[in-house]
């Protein structure tokens, strides 16, 4: 049997490498389930994996995106059959594996397919794992945040978005840093108890006065903020950081150790296989009880993908999806 599938087979431009095409639907191998998809989440990795910004490898052929909201219809040896059937969300679904999400099927390893409760909407299942998985991360890697101080830097990306959910979730306080009043809106929904616009030069009094040590900042701009996040930093806190900036930032040493400061960088890719299982059962139990929101999503069809990335490769606010045949 075929089916329509997005695909690269080498690095360039969104126009250039991106097609779809017909292929052979694939099987699930062991340990594999196979979904038929509903809608592919898009995020800022894919576009950089495709474009060769941040090459992965390409065995042949690459059927991009990690995320995406699908019914597993096939499983594969040593997979519970009674798996058949269930509506599931992604994570991680092209990392090693040729069959990403932007197909009418994909197969992966089974727990990269994890039940989306009824009361979750597609389109939260299809835009959960990249940046909900790398949230986890930024808050737990360092321990419990039950009653601490957590800053999310950029609330209103997606990744800032998941942190503000999580962190509330797990009993903590939030204060998140916005650009504008749009995305301001979007860390109060998210339910972040301060929000402060970091361009604003009274930034750093407010933070101070909602805590003067951070336990957590969750950061992705660590060059442009390390200022701001030094002026609520000392010993007990985290800076972890999740992105890389354009140009890296000169390290400050000095004021490093004033505030004996712990920085940790994260990769998504490289985080342990325990850490990852703990994540997605950890999103699972916070989906269940309703505690994560979706943000403004901008539909594509397949056939757009290009222009679905180049929306996401320009800042689209919100989360980009492709509605899969
Ligand atoms: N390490 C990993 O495994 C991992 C995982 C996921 C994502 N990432 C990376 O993390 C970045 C964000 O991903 P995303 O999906 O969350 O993107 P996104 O939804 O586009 O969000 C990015 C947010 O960052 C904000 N921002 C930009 N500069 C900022 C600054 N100096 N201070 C505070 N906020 C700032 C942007 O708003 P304003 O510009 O208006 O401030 C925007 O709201 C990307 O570079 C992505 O590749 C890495």
């Amino acid at each position: 049997m075929r089916m329509t599938a997005a695909l690269y087979d080498r690095y360039g431009p969104a126009a250039e490498v991106l097609k779809v095409v017909q292929v052979d639907r694939p099987e699930p191998g062991p340990g594999q389930v196979r979904a038929r998809m509903q809608l592919s989440g898009i995020n800022p990795t894919d576009w950089k994996s495709r474009s060769g910004a941040t090459p992965r490898p390409i065995d042949g052929f690459q059927v991009p995106h990690h995320d995406g909201v699908g019914v597993i219809d096939a499983v594969g040896d040593g997979v519970d059959q009674s798996r058949v059937g269930q509506r599931v969300w992604t994570w991680m679904a092209a990392a090693g594996n040729q069959w990403g999400t932007a197909a009418q099927w994909c197969v992966l390893p089974s727990r990269h397919a994890v039940p989306l409760p009824d009361s979750a909407s597609a389109e939260l299942g299809a835009c959960l794992g990249v940046p909900a998985m790398t949230a986890h991360r930024c808050l737990f890697a360092d321990g419990p945040i039950e009653g601490k101080n957590v800053l999310v830097a950029g609330g209103a990306g997606a990744v800032g978005h998941y942190a503000i959910e999580l962190a509330k979730f797990h009993g903590a306080r939030v204060a998140a840093t916005v650009s504008g009043p749009q995305k301001a809106e979007l860390a109060t929904q998210a339910g972040a108890d301060l929000v402060v616009n970091y361009r604003d030069a009274s930034a750093a009094d407010r933070l101070r006065s909602f805590a003067a040590q951070m336990d957590r900042i969750v950061e992705l701009a660590l060059g442009a903020n390390l200022e701001l996040d030094l002026a609520v930093s000392g010993p007990q806190t985290h800076i972890v950081d999740y992105a890389a900036e354009p140009e890296d930032p000169v390290l400050p040493v000095r004021k490093c150790m004033n505030a004996n400061v712990a920085i940790r960088f994260i990769l998504l890719y490289g985080v342990p296989a325990d850490a990852l299982d703990l994540a997605a059962a950890d999103i699972a139990a916070a989906l269940r009880a309703g505690a994560l929101t979706e943000l403004p999503v901008t539909r594509f069809g397949l056939d757009e993908v290009a222009r679905a990335h180049q929306a996401v490769e320009a800042g689209t606010v919100g989360k980009v999806v492709l509605e899969i045949p």
